[in-house]
């Protein structure tokens, strides 16, 4: 089976560069068995905890962790994969529960905290002679990983990747078995954290000479006039049981491919388990610069030669661009200053919990450029690398986040691991050291620790600053006094003060906001937890989204900031507690779908023309009560008309909103605004009801790789072809072909339904009128089609 991947790779790797057939990096997501644990009973945990498995090297016996170990009885389950989505919800007061989401995981409920995973395969005798190894991207959390009975190691971080060398444990000719502990036991954060094997895993086969795991290769940029300096900076490593000699050397490609420079080959000789870096430097005459508006990748190819042969080379994506920090005029990204209209985000979807197929890191990046955002914060938390790659690609700017502020050994490793890993995206323009330590940031101890990371960030990566995400207002003392750039979560009345008496920090809204609403909810609802949609309500804390970016834009030297947060996430469910699930903090909800704020975003970030009417128009029994209509637009006035007849015009204040109160009757309530001399119109019209599903995909063709997905939106349409607002029908949906659904949600915050469905009984409600249904492509060609189906609706067939 790996024998035939590996061959599937090559292929794959010939085509694209034809040089590097040596290095074989395959996905090991497909076919791991799954099991849950059990934390607080040995015997209902496969023995783990009674059995002397640290005793004797290789011997685990009486255990799963043994290579003969019958998992026959196991879920087969693909990565990524969270099994925490699919726990029901639980409600207990006073406890941490709420954060989570209100799933039943965690130290209360041991039965469903710990979860085994194994996955088997082969390898033949004539691959002997290579390096094996496997990098994990992502457990949640605290994972212990064997293979063939053999412990590896752990990981405490559910954040951060390992690499495991498993070359001398593999049983050639033999199955082997790669087992893995995962143990949610206890939280990292006070969200939803998700559980298991959520991210990738690959593995890695390569020459016993080879560049090095996490951070092997390093690029770095620098732009003299017409010309780009790149330096590459390759990290060489020998685990053949004699001195090697290799040649080191690089070369870079635009993005088609073609050549633009090639490095002299640099001779290295090497002793057994010695590791060496070879730099070089080459140049691109007019680089084309990366920027959000025009992300252009470069590739860096560092080679490695042994006897005239190619043995090992890594590709890494980079940009060329310039970032500069200025304490008077904030951030400039090639010289050109660029204010930051950003979002935070924590890591799960609808449907998915945390584990995301690529296609939805791509999905929601591109979601926030439409909205018109130009930076995103990975709070509070190391991303997966895929959503950096989408960053880089679709041009978003990125503050990359460790879990939390300590210096001690486990977090500074976690801090280094992911700046090595990390420091190649373009898209990353500063790091933040962590985030609002209460019983650190005050004191001596926070300047201490905060000054170590800075000193870590900065020896790692010195192209880079950066900040901490401090809500402590105008203090100065502790984190503060030794940190470049200064961070402000929330608490921005004294701002002008600060600045004035430490204007040589430059300053950032790390988080601000907070504003909490219900898509396509108008009227609080205090039972369900429903906010209106409006940008009106805010925790102590917070703010609306017009108090802050009015703030932030009229501030040369305050550099924007990173809204909390640009999709609703699960826990965390501020103001009410249950029976609400998820936050409301979101621009957009759990599935990406737009709340009335993302149109106050977008008219004052994008620089699209927008004009958009909140609420809808299906009041019915509310004939003749007073509606709170607001409009938001960027244009220079707005005339409001219902059934034709004007309620007045108004100026557009600059970064601000238009509200009218409308004395409701059925019909059309249309505006007309005028930017310049350009006539812009919008409407919301009283539907009939229901009479047919439409399936809006995110793209109509999926690759056949067992990876990539669809989105799949839902509505509904009267007869008139307008869709309803506040449709609330039950979706069925069926699926044919090869492709699976593996989600469904609707943004109903307070939605107790299933993300996940037994198989051929998918369904979801609709909420506001939407739904998602989330498709994973298998493994064989040919067409999928996905059938919706509802009462008394015309059902709708979507073929990919
Ligand atoms: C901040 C915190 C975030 C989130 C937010 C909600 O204080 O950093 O993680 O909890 O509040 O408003």
């Amino acid at each position: 089976m790996l024998r035939k991947e590996m061959l599937l790779l090559l292929t794959g790797l010939t085509l694209a560069i034809s040089t590097t057939a040596q290095r074989i990096h395959t996905k090991f997501d497909a076919d791991w068995k799954f099991k849950q644990g059990h934390a607080a009973d040995p015997s209902r945990d496969f023995n783990y905890g009674i059995r002397n498995i640290f005793s004797k090297s290789g011997d685990a016996s009486g255990t799963c962790i043994m290579p003969d170990y019958d998992d026959s009885n196991w879920e087969t389950v693909q990565l990524p994969h969270d099994w925490a989505v699919g726990l029901p919800f639980q409600y207990i007061k006073d406890n941490d529960l709420d954060g989570h989401g209100y799933k039943a995981i965690g130290g209360l409920f041991p039965e469903n905290s710990i979860g085994w995973y194994r996955k088997t395969f082969d390898v033949n005798k004539a691959d002997s002679g290579h390096r094996y190894v496997v990098r994990l991207d992502g457990v949640y959390r605290d994972s212990k990983v064997w293979i063939n009975g053999y412990y590896l190691g752990g990981n405490f971080s559910g954040y951060t990747s390992t690499s495991y060398d498993i070359t001398d444990f593999i049983r050639f000719n033999k199955k082997n078995v790669l087992t893995v502990r995962a143990d949610a036991t206890q939280n990292e954060g006070w969200f939803y954290e998700g559980a298991g094997i959520y991210r990738h895993v690959w593995l890695d086969i390569l020459n016993n000479v080879h560049i090095a795991n996490e951070g092997g290769v390093f690029v770095r940029t620098a732009v003299k006039g017409n010309t780009a300096i790149v330096n590459v900076a390759t990290a060489v490593v020998n685990k053949h049981i004699h001195t090697a000699n290799a040649t080191v050397y690089t070369v870079i490609t635009d993005r088609s491919g073609q050549i633009l420079a090639q490095s002299k080959e640099q001779p290295l000789s090497m002793a057994v388990n010695e590791e060496k870096t070879v730099t070089q430097e080459l140049k691109i005459s007019k680089p084309e610069l990366w920027s959000p508006e025009s992300p252009y990748l470069y590739r860096a190819i560092a080679i490695i030669k042994a006897d005239g042969q190619i043995i090992d080379s890594e590709k890494v994506r980079f940009g060329v661009r310039t970032i500069t920090i200025d304490k008077n005029k904030g951030l400039f990204v090639n010289g050109i200053p660029v204010k930051v209209k950003g979002v935070c985000c924590h890591q799960d979807h609808a449907g998915m919990g945390c584990a995301l197929p690529n296609h939805l890191q791509y999905y929601r990046i591109s979601l926030l450029k439409e909205m018109g955002a130009n930076a995103y914060r990975t709070s509070h938390n190391p991303p997966t690398p895929e959503l950096l790659d989408a960053c880089d690609s679709l041009g978003m700017l990125v503050m990359d986040e460790p879990r939390l502020l300590n210096s001690g050994t486990e977090y500074e490793n976690q801090f280094r691991q992911l700046i090595l890993r990390d420091r190649n995206h373009p898209s990353i323009f500063i790091w933040s050291i962590g985030n609002e330590e209460f019983a650190t940031q005050y004191t001596n101890i926070g300047t201490r620790i905060a000054q170590r990371q800075v000193l870590l960030q900065q020896q790692l990566d010195p192209d880079r600053t950066s900040t901490y995400a401090a809500n402590q207002g105008n203090h100065f003392t502790g984190v503060n006094e030794v940190i470049p750039v200064r961070g402000f979560n929330y608490n921005l009345h004294g701002i002008d003060g600060y600045h004035r008496d430490h204007p040589s920090q430059p300053v950032i809204g790390t988080e601000v906001a907070s504003t909490v609403t219900t898509r396509s909810i108008y009227i609080k609802d205090t039972v369900k937890g429903y906010v209106p949609d409006y940008d009106s309500t805010y925790p102590s804390w917070a703010s609306t989204a017009e108090q802050w970016w009015k703030l932030a834009s009229d501030r040369e030297w305050f550099m924007g900031g990173f809204a909390w947060t640009g999709f609703d996430y699960r826990g965390e469910p501020t103001p009410y507690s249950w029976p609400n699930i998820n936050s409301h903090f979101g621009i957009m909800d759990m599935c990406g779908f737009p709340k009335n704020v993302y149109y106050y975003y977008q008219s004052w970030w994008s620089g699209k023309d927008v004009l958009h009417i909140a609420p809808h128009w299906n009041w019915q029994g509310k004939d003749g009560q007073p509606v709170l209509v607001w409009v938001n637009t960027n244009a220079d006035n707005v005339e409001l008309f219902l059934n034709g007849k004007s309620l007045g015009k108004k100026d557009m204040p600059r970064n601000g909103h238009l509200r009218w109160t409308v004395n409701y009757a059925p019909g059309m309530l249309e505006a007309v605004a005028y930017k310049g001399s350009k006539k812009i119109t919008a409407q919301v019209s009283t539907t009939g009801n229901a009479s047919r599903i439409i399936l809006t995909p995110s793209k109509t063709t999926l690759l056949h790789d067992g990876d990539d997905a669809v989105v799949v939106n839902v509505s509904v349409a009267d007869e008139q072809g307008r869709e309803v607002p506040d449709a609330g029908n039950n979706i069925r949906f069926v699926l044919d072909g090869d492709a699976s659904i593996i989600g469904v949600g609707n943004g109903d915050p307070s939605s107790h339904e299933p993300d996940k469905c037994a198989p051929g009984a998918w369904q979801r409600n609709l909420f506001g009128g939407k739904a998602q249904v989330i498709i994973r492509a298998g493994r064989g060609q040919g067409k999928v089609s996905l059938k919706a189906s509802g009462e008394g609706l015309q059902a709708a067939v979507l073929s990919l």
